[in-house]
């Protein structure tokens, strides 16, 4: 991995800024000593300072060394951020990386400066082991920063340019949707139970299961109904399970929560 030569930036050290900076040196893709984290409460950034990385509440004063900006508070804790930064912003030398939901970047230009490059992204929490589903847009940053940014997310994960106006469907799609693959892991866990196995053994399954499911989708690039036609024999046991899952509204359920969680993403940030 081609080391990054400047300073990173990550406001708001919580569980997606902490996961990327781990990911980022583990990959090499830059050293403890060239990423400042910040938070309110840096008593709980203790063990970061110890490995090496520069530590500190003061937002501004680590945005004025710094290169890339990634700005990783919850959106409703943006617009102070934004405007306690907004006087060191040098617009000549900053790159804005924002992961927070629903906030576009305009939204964020018009805090910072109409000439300020912004890329957001959109990680999932499974960025803490290196396997996030990382959607990246902007509406104006330049195809360097792009690539720059395409690099330091595929540290932690897999990453997928969309169109701006997608970020609300990839937070869905992408972010909420871990929660909803986790949920019917645990339902698959707790027909198991009513099967037989213990809940422990019920869950260990299932969650192998899952696993190969999406690795086969992954490692052989196939679709899901060409996986499926291969368990599914003439009257047997497998399309049985499937369509009474099917006709209890298991596709249509998914998609009616994903269209739900879609217009809930659009809604989080509050402009002021
Ligand atoms: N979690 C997800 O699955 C996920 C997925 C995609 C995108 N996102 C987005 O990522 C962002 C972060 O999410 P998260 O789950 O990492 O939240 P989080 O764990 O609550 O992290 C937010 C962090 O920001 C810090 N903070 C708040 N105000 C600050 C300020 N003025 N200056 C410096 N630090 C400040 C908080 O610490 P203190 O209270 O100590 O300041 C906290 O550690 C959100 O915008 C969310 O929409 C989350």
């Amino acid at each position: 991995m081609k080391q990054f030569k400047g300073n990173i930036a990550i406001l708001g050290s919580g569980n997606i800024g902490i996961s990327l900076a781990k990911g980022l040196v583990k990959a090499n893709y830059a050293l403890p000593g060239q990423i400042s984290l910040t938070r309110r409460n840096i008593a709980n950034l203790s063990p970061f300072a110890e490995q090496g990385f520069g530590v500190s509440h003061d937002n501004a004063a680590v945005v004025a060394a710094a290169d890339i900006v990634v700005l990783a508070v919850l959106p409703q804790q943006l617009n102070q951020l934004l405007d306690q930064i907004r006087p060191v912003v040098d617009l000549n030398k900053h790159l804005f990386i924002s992961v927070a939901s629903g906030v576009s970047c305009a939204d964020i230009r018009n805090k910072l400066g109409a000439e300020a490059q912004v890329i957001r992204a959109m990680p999932n929490t499974a960025i803490a082991i290196g396997q996030s589903m990382t959607c990246i847009a902007t509406d104006n940053a330049s195809s360097e920063y792009m690539e720059e940014v395409t690099r330091m997310f595929e540290t932690v994960g897999s990453v997928v340019k969309i169109n701006e106006d997608l970020m609300t469907s990839a937070t869905a799609l992408c972010a909420c949707g871990i929660a909803f693959f986790l949920r019917a892991i645990r339902a698959a866990s707790q027909g198991g139970v009513e099967i037989g196995f213990h809940a422990d053994e019920a869950l260990k399954m299932a969650v192998q299961t899952a696993k190969g499911a999406a690795d086969l989708l992954l490692q052989m690039q196939s679709h899901p109904e060409q996986e499926i036609d291969k368990v599914t024999s003439p009257k047997g046991c497998t399309i049985a399970g499937l369509n009474e899952m099917e006709h209890n509204g298991f596709s249509s359920s998914l998609i009616k929560g994903i269209k739900l969680s879609a217009t809930k993403a659009g809604a989080l940030y509050t402009k002021e």
